[in-house]
């Protein structure tokens, strides 16, 4: 390979004759042939940058095309569809230019496995499948990095494995509201929860020399309208809530790039806010990979680029067309194009695609599934657990009820799907652990769900969540048959959700009156037989759980955990794995409760309301952020009121007791390191998730009751055995954002420090001092609210 450096060229240059120097310098540059161009990797990015015709830079910076036939999408480039995809099924790709050695990168979500078509038709034999692993949001209830790094090594390498550059995940918006349809790709109502645990997914799968792009940036807490959305948050709310997670992933972890989100944020799209994308990601955090959009996110592709948002996805002619006129027009400089393609080509380098990488289309599918299998039961939480109802005798006849114990929902709907192999169902993997599933019930259950599934009507688009099929109504007679028959009962309540939809306040986050009517006969009649009754929530998100738990004596909440699920249920269920998961959000008493119920999700502009809708694209609606900072526990626990289920909450089949708290300081000046000792003073070996809360002075700014600051998980700690376990706290955990200032502060005064078992549940707890206030980082007033945004406080509402 002939290698064509610009110092080569100059020294040859210099040897010809002054006539052919002239005429080579009135050859426009980008007419050399193939040969002569500069090729990435060989040349500095900069020559192959200067050798780019205006035409490629566009090129590389808009996207193939999505092909798909859904009318209201803008039309493909026709022969860009004609250029077969490398992995089909994938959500998008960047154009190739072969004459400068740029291959095309293949970008394929998602949060829960590599979303890609199972089949071929070009490869009919063979098969395509990807894990399915379990949800965000169980992730998140095992609030445990090291697992999340390890199960992100395994996307990693599933994604090399079938030619995916670049993924498209960790999704890691803040669970504002519990009726968000994409909760569950999401990880927690906490920033510092959500960023932690993102920050690991994506060293754990870029250590396998794979892309992540955390998403969606930033603000997108709803489904409702989503890309005509504007939400209007405080600057406090977003530095402190919404954009915190992501500052924590990037600046710990360096993603090869970010994905911007569908809304707006006060007035102006994400992906077209210079303030967000260039000011506060690339100025105040160092993040150095490029930005793209969602998919056909933003409506201006010149303020995209502008904005630093420099890739278009998926891509269509128009943007091409609008960013060329606006270049021949003079209004987006060249200049501002190199540096978006600069930032691609950087990512581009590192990618497997340009490294040729030879994938094998062969990822270790039975490896993954057992990675998915244990991270499934590390995230379950145990949130009730009377008179020892669990873990189960090791045999016995369960009496398997709900539609969802035969039908396992193990993900949710849309972009945040995977199209696995094959999954377990409870009642398969209930018989597996070595239980007799009740044989009655499980055949009409059988029958039940396939004979109303084949009732239910199409989706009217592709993507959207199937309706629920109706719970099956078991005759009270019948279940005080079975209470006889059984030695248990287990009852699974199941509830999908997914992309372009919200969930529901009744029937969804509130339970049906056939379920209530199925818990209350169970209950009735299995405890009157002396026997026990337990609910596994399948659930995409929160449900109402205070008008029914004392139904139960034992309740896991299992998420939706995989295509590995019913056996990782089984798992917990028997006591094979001592349950360890915690909240990572608030169950609340009632909707009502909730900080966002009155403002979720938003309302319509005036004059739009008739626009046809749902589109795609929905129509203009505004969300006001009021609660401010008050989300989620912030806000339960400052205003005194009291969750079902507080964050951080989970039972285990041990108990820890919490001890000797000790701070290495009085008075902080750089760091006060925390230690605390942890024993496991039950029967059963066990882990513990400790969490450390930290309540700040509160006098210049107004402050949650206490926050979040640190968190560890402790290993597998036997029947007497204790783990101390460290914190190290500096000025950035003591901050908040005072707007006034566009300062990161920490104020002078005193802090306590609170170790918990969960927000609520406070076992030891330490003070320290600030003799003088720290101004940790200066940072800047952007992304202003339009409008002041009257917000709850302390001192206020
Ligand atoms: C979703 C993204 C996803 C993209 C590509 C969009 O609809 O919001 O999360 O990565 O599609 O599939």
């Amino acid at each position: 390979m002939v290698t064509r450096s610009r110092t080569h060229a100059v020294s040859v240059l210099s040897w010809f004759p002054l006539f052919t120097l002239a005429a080579l310098l009135l050859i426009p540059r980008y007419s050399a042939t193939a040969q002569q161009r500069p090729r990435l990797g060989e040349n500095s990015i900069a020559e192959v940058i200067d050798a780019m015709t205006v035409e490629e830079k566009v090129k590389l910076l808009v996207g193939m095309g999505f092909i798909a036939d859904i009318p209201m999408l803008p039309p493909v480039d026709p022969e860009h569809a004609k250029v077969p995809e490398k992995v089909p099924g994938a959500a998008g790709r960047t154009h190739a230019i072969p004459s400068l050695g740029i291959p095309s990168l293949t970008l394929s979500d998602g949060p829960a496995g590599i979303r890609i078509d199972p089949v071929r038709e070009d490869d009919p034999d063979r098969s395509y499948h990807a894990t399915a692993f379990p949800v965000a949001t169980l992730m998140a209830s095992s609030w445990d990095t090291s697992l999340v790094r390890a199960v992100g090594k395994a996307f990693g390498r599933e994604a090399r494995e079938y030619g995916v550059d670049i993924l498209l995940a960790p999704a890691m918006n803040i669970h504002r509201n519990p009726l968000g349809g994409r909760n569950f790709e999401y990880y927690s109502e906490d920033p510092l929860l959500s960023g932690s645990l993102a920050g690991a997914f994506v060293d754990g799968v870029e250590s396998e020399g794979v892309g992540t792009s955390p998403k969606h940036f930033a603000a997108n807490n709803q489904e409702f309208n989503r890309m005509k959305s504007n939400t209007l948050v405080s600057e406090r709310a977003l530095r402190e809530i919404y954009l915190k997670g992501f500052e924590i992933a990037v600046r710990a972890s360096q993603p090869w790039s970010v994905m911007t989100s569908y809304n707006l944020i006060n007035g102006t799209y994400t992906s077209e806010s210079r303030e967000l994308l260039t000011t506060i990601l690339r100025d105040e955090w160092g993040f150095a990979g490029f930005v793209m959009t969602d998919w056909f996110g933003g409506s201006d592709p010149v303020a995209q680029m502008n904005a630093g948002n420099d890739v278009l996805m998926p891509g269509y002619p128009q943007q091409t067309q609008g960013i060329l006129e606006a270049v021949a027009r003079g209004t987006l400089s060249e200049a501002q194009l190199d540096e978006n393609v600069e930032r691609v080509l950087r990512v581009v380098l590192q990618s497997p695609t340009f490294k040729g990488y030879e994938y094998s289309d062969q990822p270790d599918l039975a490896g993954h599934a057992q990675i998915a299998r244990r991270a499934a039961t590390e995230g379950m939480v145990l949130l009730k657990n009377e008179d020892h109802a669990l873990p189960l005798p090791p045999s016995g006849t369960v009496a398997l009820f709900g539609n969802a114990s035969y039908d396992l929902i193990v993900g949710g709907t849309g972009s945040g799907d995977v199209n696995e192999a094959y999954s377990v169902s409870l009642d398969a993997g209930l018989v597996d652990a070595g239980y007799v599933v009740e044989a009655s019930l499980q055949d009409e259950y059988r029958r039940y769900i396939p004979d109303q599934k084949a009732q239910q009507p199409e989706p009217p688009m592709p993507f959207l969540p199937p309706p629920p099929i109706p719970e099956l109504a078991v005759e009270a007679d019948r279940v005080i048959r079975l209470s006889r028959e059984a030695d248990v009962a287990v009852i699974t309540l199941g509830r999908n959700s997914g992309e372009f939809t919200d969930r529901e306040p009744d029937n969804d986050f509130s339970l049906t009156d056939t379920e209530h009517a199925l818990i209350r006969s169970v209950s009735t009649a299995f405890r009157a037989a002396g026997k026990k009754v337990i609910v596994v929530m399948n659930v995409a998100g929160v449900i109402e759980v205070a008008s029914w738990r004392d139904y139960a004596d034992a309740m896991l909440l299992a998420w939706q955990p995989g295509q590995e699920g019913g056996n990782a249920i089984a798992d917990v269920l028997r006591g094979k794995v001592n349950p360890s998961g915690k909240l990572p959000m608030t169950f609340p008493m009632t909707y009502a409760d909730v900080p966002s119920a009155d403002n979720f999700p938003g309302t319509v502009l005036p004059g739009e309301a008739d626009q046809a809708a749902p589109s795609i694209s929905g129509v203009p609606t505004e969300v006001t952020y009021d609660e401010g900072i008050y989300v989620g526990y912030r806000y339960y626990n400052t205003f005194g009121v009291e969750p079902a289920y507080a964050f951080g909450y989970g039972l285990s089949y041990t108990q820890f007791d919490y001890s000797d708290l000790q701070l290495s300081a009085s008075e902080c000046d750089d760091e006060i390191t925390v230690t605390v000792v942890v024993s496991n003073i039950g029967a059963t070996p066990g882990r513990e998730v400790v969490q450390l809360y930290l309540s700040a002075p509160g006098d210049a700014l107004d402050k949650p009751e206490s926050e979040l600051r640190a968190f560890a998980k402790t290993g597998l700690l036997h029947p007497g055995e204790s783990e101390t376990v460290t914190f190290t706290m500096a000025g950035t955990d003591l901050v908040s954002f005072d707007t006034e200032r566009a300062a990161w502060i920490a104020e002078a005064g005193t802090y306590t420090v609170k170790i918990g078992a969960s927000a609520l549940a406070i076992r030891q707890q330490a003070a320290f001092d600030l003799p003088q206030e720290l101004i940790v980082e200066q940072a800047h007033n952007v992304l202003v609210p339009q409008v002041p945004i009257d917000e709850r406080t302390i001192r206020g509402r």
